[in-house]
């Protein structure tokens, strides 16, 4: 349709259209860089930062600090980054001020920084660990791309764009919206801001851009195979990829830039009992990078899961990245934390929900011995139909992928959550998990499914499509009728191994009364009981991550034991006070003896 002109046409104030400028540069998976082992610049601190509920950074182009008129006089100006108040980076924009505590629209962050080349032909990289959800960047008034997704990183090459002084304009878009992955509504708390670590990384011109090593799943546990990609598609030559503890040394032919190799190795494999990591370092001309890394197989036949050939159960529980004072933001502190809580329930696995958690919390649970799901926000009523939410989905999959698949703990990828089982559904979700598969030959592939409450079976044709059929079902909470659990596993007759990725009930901390009073720990207990007693009972149940390990800020929890948090914690939100359910799971997987 031809834009209407007119005499008094303003941009800042006539252009409806105005974010679309802002979508031509997609910073996205295609882009990313293993920033694993290499050297990094942090540019965390306290940024200047305005609340700039109309966007009107971005319809009136503030980053390109216009000052003066086309006359050349002072102009009136509405921003002033020196001038605002600062903020930290990183960190949940949420709990810095209580005026943001709701805050979900656009935030402008700004700050200076200076930079010398340290050797010639050197590149810049600027690296974003996690921002939620939309992130547009400019650097030196110049606009360099926009990045969609709240818990990937992404990064975005500055060497043509960088001076030595010089000004960084963040606008980050914390809304909600139906065509976002997620979508509008959700059963969590909408964090914004940048609230994960952003930092500069230097490369020489040719650089190892991502490299992906691990055991080659045929069960012999003797061949690695390792894939290497340079920065350029025309490298050639011969990279290096040394592994000292197993004495290997291998060179790998580059050609167009990419380079496989499978190779023979008997390494120590890595397991929850003993999490055997090794130092592998790879060379390509002056580049060099490092990385550790656990083997082991992660494999399923017929109704079990196979970890390094032997039958396993995961021990688990579901875990948001939700903390009391930080909100998203998290510290290997915590992570270690959260770890340690589930090794007190004599676990072995935790569900990352429903999006990916900090890269670290993959690095520590490959150091403690933790099997990790990790899953894309694909949760509830996604815009299944819709293209641009596909490509969303399935950008921040691959990033989420090329971030973690060098993580030995990391063992199932899972494309979505209690999704509606439509067509459009089947086709998004299955192309997911294709995608999966794509990227990532070593790992298995699942989503937390809905059971078919009309037949009362675990029946869903995106099944077909996963590795592991993961259900979520809440006999004896949202359907008090707890006999149907026992029906539906006596009913179904699952041809893959079943994961129940939540089952669990609220309890506010302290609250007693009978096992029938909803909202007491007493009830959860009982509710714990009953359900550990059923899944016992059933022998092709391969794992469980009950929900959930602590209470969350949830905006729909609203009763008088909820005070916006979902309360089916088995600890409080205070992480230390322990419910009396927490104890029902401790004793069910300590009488799990490892098959
Ligand atoms: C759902 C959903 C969770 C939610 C939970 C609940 O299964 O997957 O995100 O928090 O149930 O209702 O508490």
């Amino acid at each position: 349709m031809k834009k209407e002109q007119s005499g008094n046409y303003q941009a800042d104030i006539h252009n409806a259209l105005y974010e679309e400028e802002y979508l031509t540069l997609r910073l996205d998976s295609t882009g990313l860089i293993n920033s694993t082992g290499r050297k990094t610049e942090s540019l965390n601190g306290k940024w200047n930062f305005g609340v700039d509920l109309y966007d009107t950074c971005r319809r009136a182009q503030w980053f390109k600090e216009t000052t003066h008129t086309a006359q050349g006089d002072p102009g009136p100006l509405d921003w002033d980054w020196e001038a605002w108040d600062r903020i930290t980076v990183p960190a949940s924009w949420n709990l810095e001020r209580k005026e943001l505590h709701y805050f979900e629209g656009f935030g402008v962050y700004t700050r200076t920084f200076r930079y010398i080349p340290q050797e010639t032909g050197e590149r810049l990289f600027l690296r974003f660990e996690g921002a939620a959800y939309r992130t547009s960047v400019f650097l030196n008034r110049t606009f360099i791309g926009t990045h969609d997704g709240a818990s990937t990183p992404f990064n975005v090459e500055i060497t043509d764009t960088v001076k030595t002084e010089n000004r960084l304009v963040l606008v980050v878009d914390a809304r909600r919206s139906p065509v976002r992955v997620p979508m509008e509504n959700t059963d969590w708390f909408n964090y914004g801001g940048i609230y994960r670590d952003i930092y500069l990384i230097r490369t020489s011109k040719v650089f190892i851009k991502d490299w992906f090593i691990r055991l080659v799943p045929d069960g012999s546990f003797s061949n690695i195979a390792a894939d290497i990609e340079l920065s350029e598609a025309c490298g050639n030559g011969k990279a290096l990829l040394e592994i000292p503890e197993l004495n290997i040394t291998q060179e790998i032919t580059i050609s167009q830039g990419k380079g496989s190799l499978v190779f023979p190795a008997k390494p120590a494999l890595w397991s929850p009992e003993s999490p055997n990591l090794y130092d592998i370092f790879i060379s390509y001309g002056t580049d060099q990078v490092q990385d550790r890394i656990g083997f082991r197989e992660i494999t399923t036949k017929g109704q079990a899961i196979f970890l390094n050939g032997k039958k396993i159960f995961l021990k688990g529980v579901s875990v948001h990245e939700d903390h009391l004072e930080l909100g998203k933001t998290t510290t290997p502190q915590i992570i270690r934390d959260t770890i340690r809580d589930i090794k007190e329930m004599k676990g072995n696995y935790f569900r990352l929900a429903h999006y990916p958690h900090d890269s670290r919390f993959a690095r520590i649970a490959d150091e403690e011995g933790i099997l990790l799901w990790e899953e894309v926000p694909v949760y509830w009523a996604i815009a299944f139909e819709n293209p641009n939410t596909y490509k969303d989905a399935e950008n921040q999959l691959a990033e989420l992928i090329l971030r973690d698949r060098n993580r030995a703990s990391v063992i199932i990828w899972s494309v979505g959550n209690e999704n509606s089982d439509t067509d459009s559904r089947l086709a998004f979700m299955s192309n997911l998990a294709k995608k999966a598969k794509a990227l990532d030959d070593s790992r298995l592939v699942s989503a937390a499914c809905l059971i078919n409450h009309e037949k009362l079976l675990i029946e869903d044709r995106l099944a077909a499509f996963l590795d592991i059929f993961g259900i979520n079902e809440y006999y004896g909470w949202y359907d008090p009728d707890f006999s149907k659990l026992p029906k539906l596993l006596h009913n179904s007759n699952p041809q893959k191994p079943i994961v129940i990725c939540e089952f669990g009930g609220d309890a506010r901390k302290g609250q007693r009364g009978t096992e029938a009073d909803l909202f007491t720990e007493d009830h959860q207990k009982r509710l714990y009981e009953k359900q550990v007693e059923t899944i016992k009972a059933c022998p092709y149940i391969a794992g469980t991550s009950p929900w959930i390990l602590y209470d969350f800020r949830c905006p729909r929890r609203l009763n008088r034991y909820q005070e916006g948090f979902n309360r089916k914690g088995l600890i409080d939100a205070d992480r230390k006070t322990k419910k009396p359910a927490f104890y029902v799971m401790r004793e069910f997987y300590l009488s799990l003896t490892s098959e």
